[in-house]
């Protein structure tokens, strides 16, 4: 029976598109994936998308689209992505399908009917943007993302979250490494030692989740909700015998990949609830850090991000002659090595355009590239396209010594998830080599070849000399496997050994034995594998990200399907910053707030500039007393050119966020001047 090893990425919101912090994690998956499974294990490898909550109501909303819809077209973004990328997923879990919602509810009833479940009324400050309520004063900004957090007052359903402070504890205690790294283990123990709160399991006030079985009314929080598809993709659930089946053979997971900002829910909240479900725990939770761009982390709402596909087309570019969805493999292939090789992984790191071409051509392109097409050459050359038949059984060279212990140490690093170790290992041995094959200087040898002697001892040294530098390729390209599927393939095809994949599951890429390579074997056709960067490729990226990168949230006109007739021009997705100047956005102050006589939803409003007095009549009397708002700070937009409502002029715009309940009218926690500009 093959081991099994079931490991899962989070899965992502759907509030907003993929960009490559997201790719990140699940390229890290998949690299341990394939690992896995050229060790012999049969691998269950789950990621998917997390689509309901206020967040995603909210965007939606914006977008001018139902939520469903919203989510329909993100997640269909995320996966057609990773299909580009070549991953490996077993299953893909939408946390709006059927089978989920089904696994969610039971979860839920299950713990009701355990006895961690009861209802309570709470007055809280809540973050829609992590989804959380946080522990600070009303109008204090959230402690771990500085949105503003909304005070929330509801009835809802209480988990027993205090109930297992100490189970959780002693979790921590007996399984040491059930989260790592340390730093953040750390911070999970000292918030669990901490006043550990029951946690709000449900909300009343939106309704786009999973309903609470029996009480339709309140539907469960994202995160029990999101944390579940950990089971519920494996049969959780479900009555069906094979479902019964798939989730014993599977549950527990063996690793939970996760950003280090969601570590309290994976290492507290989800193995309470397990817990309280009576269910296995999972073995392990590791996380990663985050990718940061022009220093701060990449995000939707900052708007710094990168995109995968960029990268993609930048580098599957230097294949012109390979099918698109191949030249997308060889892409995705640059940036799974860089990641992993560049970032320590568990520690943040920072992406740059620059820093992904300068270590793919050093690494890449005149590493690991230029030793195989240098040796590689030689040997077709010289020995009629065949892999030369050695003299020797052992091997003196420091090629022999620099790969003997190379699998070994590589397995020592990735086991630990250090793969910036395990690769840097690898090229450790690669510089060895290139320092041998220089100061042999092999072509030298080689033009010595008497070719009418066929024992000339200089071919015969030269054999001896290329098979040991072939062996010691075969045993880099079978380690760097799972790390560039795509570029390994074609070595081991121009070596003469095939197809990797098949060697992975032959099991040829474990028990690496040095001079398994068959001697006499007819090498494949050869070709460069990594063509050097020229410079201008960073540009190349630049600009695609700034001229051809959509929204970072599709517009509506992307979701919804098109009208016959448009009634009003498409919105483009992007304004430039000049465009954004022309719109003058001003700290004012409410002097004189009144009602206007006939109309219910206007009030007359007069505000401070700082330099003028100006009269605005704006549409929020319905939700605002003229009381409420004297001397009140507002943000305005100034410029707006003047017009006349029921016979008044109104010379500017009061800024508010359109909720669903209220308009919110934006404002300052700081002490603004007033006729500041915004910018
Ligand atoms: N939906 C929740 C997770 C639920 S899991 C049961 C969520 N989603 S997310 O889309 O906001 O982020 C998911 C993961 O994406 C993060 O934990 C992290 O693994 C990855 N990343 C998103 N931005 C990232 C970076 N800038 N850098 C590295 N990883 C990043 O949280």
């Amino acid at each position: 029976m093959p081991n099994k090893f079931y490991l899962t990425t989070p899965i992502y919101y759907v509030n907003a598109r993929p960009h490559i912090g997201h790719a990140y994690s699940t390229l890290a998956c998949d690299v341990i994936a394939r690992r896995r499974r050229l060790l012999g294990d049969e691998v269950y490898f789950l990621t998917g998308t997390d689509e309901h909550g206020q967040k995603i109501e909210r965007s939606a909303k914006a977008a001018g689209v139902p939520p469903q819809q919203f989510a329909d077209k993100i997640s269909g973004e995320f996966r057609n992505l990773w299909l580009r990328m070549g991953l490996t997923n077993t299953d893909y879990i939408r946390t709006t399908e059927p089978r989920h919602k089904q696994g969610v509810q039971h979860l839920f009833s299950t713990l009701q009917k355990n006895g961690y479940i009861y209802k309570a009324t709470y007055t809280g400050q809540y973050c829609v943007s992590d989804e959380a309520f946080q522990d600070v004063p009303p109008g204090a900004p959230c402690p771990d993302c500085g949105r503003p957090t909304e005070t929330i007052s509801e009835e809802n359903y209480y988990f027993k979250l205090s109930a297992f402070k100490e189970k959780l504890l002693a979790l921590y205690d007996e399984q040491p490494d059930f989260i790592s790294p340390s730093t953040v283990r750390n911070e999970v123990i000292s918030f669990v030692r901490g006043d550990l709160k029951d946690l709000s399991i449900s909300r009343t006030s939106f309704d786009w989740g999973i309903p609470v079985p029996g009480d339709e009314k309140h539907v469960i929080y994202v995160w029990l909700d999101a944390l579940a598809n950990y089971i519920t993709t494996v049969g959780y659930g479900s009555e069906a015998a094979a479902d019964k089946e798939k989730l014993a053979k599977w549950w527990p997971a063996d690793l939970h990949l996760v950003g280090k900002e969601i570590t309290r829910f994976h290492c507290v909240y989800w193995p309470a609830f397990l817990m309280a479900a009576g269910l296995p725990l999972p073995k392990r939770v590791v996380a990663n850090g985050w990718l940061l761009f022009e220093e701060s982390k990449m995000s939707k709402s900052r708007g710094n991000i990168v995109r995968a596909e960029t990268i993609l087309d930048a580098f599957g570019a230097f294949k012109p002659d390979l099918p698109k969805s191949e030249q997308d493999l060889f892409g995705a292939d640059v940036l799974r090595y860089f990641l992993l090789r560049e970032i320590p992984f568990g520690q943040d790191g920072s992406f740059s355009f620059d820093a992904l071409v300068t270590r793919y051509n050093a690494d890449l392109a005149n590493g690991y590239g230029n030793l195989v097409s240098r040796i590689l050459n030689l040997a077709h050359k010289h020995f009629d396209g065949n892999v030369p038949i050695p003299t020797r059984n052992t091997f003196s060279t420091a090629t022999a010594s620099a790969v003997g212990t190379l699998e070994a140490s590589f397995n020592g690093s990735f086991d630990s998830f250090v793969f910036s170790k395990a690769l840097e290992s690898i090229w450790n041995a690669i510089s060895i080599i290139d320092g041998d094959v220089s100061s042999i200087a092999p072509w030298k040898i080689a033009a010595a070849i008497n070719p009418s002697d066929q024992f000339d001892s200089n071919r015969i040294q030269l054999a001896d000399l290329l098979y040991d530098w072939m062996e010691a390729i075969r045993i880099i390209t079978a380690l760097l496997y799972p790390v560039m599927p795509y570029a390994t393939a074609q070595v081991w095809a121009q070596l003469g050994l095939g197809s990797i994949e098949d060697a992975a599951k032959n099991g040829k890429l474990k028990n690496l034995q040095w001079g398994d390579l068959k001697p006499g074997t007819k090498l494949g056709t050869l070709g460069p594998i990594f063509p050097r960067a020229d410079k201008g490729i960073i540009q190349i990226m630049t600009d695609m990200e700034q001229k051809n990168s959509p929204a970072v949230v599709p517009a509506a006109a992307e979701i919804a399907p098109v009208p016959a007739v448009p009634e009003t021009p498409a919105t483009p997705s992007f304004i430039s910053i000049d465009d954004f100047a022309k719109v003058e956005l001003r700290v004012a102050k409410v002097l004189v707030a009144e009602r206007i006589p006939k109309a219910d939803k206007l009030l007359r409003l007069e505000v401070d500039l700082g330099t003028e007095t100006r009269q605005i009549l704006s549409g929020i009397a319905e939700f605002y007393s003229p009381e409420e708002l004297i001397g009140r700070r507002v943000v305005i937009v100034a410029n707006l050119a003047p017009r006349k409502m029921r016979g008044l002029e109104s010379h500017g715009m009061i800024v508010a966020a359109d909720t669903e309940t209220k308009p919110a009218l934006a404002t300052f926690l700081e002490d603004v001047p007033l006729g500041t500009r915004l910018k």
